[in-house]
């Protein structure tokens, strides 16, 4: 099976490198070879490669950017996807998507199911991905599937567990947001579900999270103590839980954005899911085996 995987540069793409079975051929093409905006460079694209399937691991993924950079985020997040999936219905080749929690309000207190209505994200970031997931679903008669996650995290890229264990190291003290909820995710678990949807040609809109739920202040806490027992950082710093309004940022986010991941367990039973804490624990084994080789 011969697999396009778009954003090769991104944390997704990394771990879908990592976890490929033997039996897939992988074209990863980074921002450099392929504009997903650019809707002749995606057309030309797969028709060169003539892909099986394609994995959209590209996207504009800077939530507090995109509401000064609107045009920028609509083109990457909506047109990019209706690009693709216009290409792929050409080819008549599978397309898994990838989106987020973000387009979601947060209003919610029970865990969004796939058919939730997402009606009015709160940003130009989720308004964009929701977009995308529209026009997809517009355009594909069948041959694809949505993953929508959350809280992504790799020891590859840019992330929330990298940005905190700099701080930890940094600051003698940190304030973390213990008024938003959601699920952290591994981009290596997100990664082998993709490559369980791939296989199964999975159709719809599904969940994909770690289990269990946390806040930013819970998963900043739990970052601390599992990067302490690995000798990752040398002390503790007193990490404060602060409410939203303390942190303000250009984006607002969801209070609650727990996603229901029942559907896709249902679809690939195979899927080993795990809690969000004991992959954190894995990650952090990871990264600390690369940052000794580097
Ligand atoms: N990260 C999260 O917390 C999170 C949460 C929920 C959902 N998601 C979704 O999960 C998916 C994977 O995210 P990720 O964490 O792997 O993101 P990431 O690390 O930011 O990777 C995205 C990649 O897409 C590339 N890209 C940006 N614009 C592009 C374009 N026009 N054409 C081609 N490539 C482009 C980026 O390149 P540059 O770096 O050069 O811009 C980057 O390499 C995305 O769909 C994202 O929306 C992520």
């Amino acid at each position: 099976m011969k697999i396009l995987i778009t954003g090769a540069g991104g944390q997704l793409a990394w771990e879908l490198a990592q976890t490929a079975s033997t039996d897939k051929t992988l074209v990863l093409l980074g921002r450099e070879q392929l504009n997903i905006a650019d809707q002749a460079a995606v057309s030309a694209a797969i028709a060169e490669h003539q892909p099986d399937a394609v994995i959209n691991a590209a996207a504009y993924t800077n939530v507090d950017a995109a509401e000064s950079n609107r045009e920028q985020a609509i083109a990457v997040n909506s047109i990019g996807v209706e690009n693709l999936a216009t290409a792929c219905v050409k080819q008549q080749c599978y397309l898994l998507h990838v989106s987020t929690d973000f387009v979601f309000d947060g209003s919610a207190n029970r865990p969004y199911k796939p058919d939730a209505i997402a009606a009015d994200p709160l940003g130009v970031y989720g308004l964009s991905k929701l977009q995308g997931e529209q026009k997809l679903a517009a355009i594909m008669p069948n041959d694809w599937a949505i993953l929508r996650t959350a809280w992504v995290y790799s020891a590859h890229g840019n992330n929330f567990v990298k940005t905190m264990l700099r701080l930890m190291r940094e600051k003698p003290s940190l304030g973390v947001i213990a008024d938003q909820i959601g699920s952290p995710t591994w981009a290596k678990y997100l990664a082998v579900a993709c490559w369980a949807a791939v296989d199964k040609k999975l159709q719809g809109i599904h969940h994909c999270t770690g289990d269990g739920v946390a806040s930013w202040y819970d998963f900043a806490v739990a970052i601390q103590e599992l990067a302490i027992a690995r000798g990752m950082l040398a002390t503790a710093v007193p990490v404060a839980p602060i409410p939203t309004e303390a942190y303000p940022t250009p984006a607002q986010r969801p209070s609650y954005s727990v996603l229901n991941n029942q559907s896709l367990q249902q679809a690939l039973p195979e899927l080993q899911h795990e809690h969000w804490r004991s992959a954190l624990a894995k990650m952090l084994d990871e990264l600390k085996q690369l940052e000794s080789k580097a």
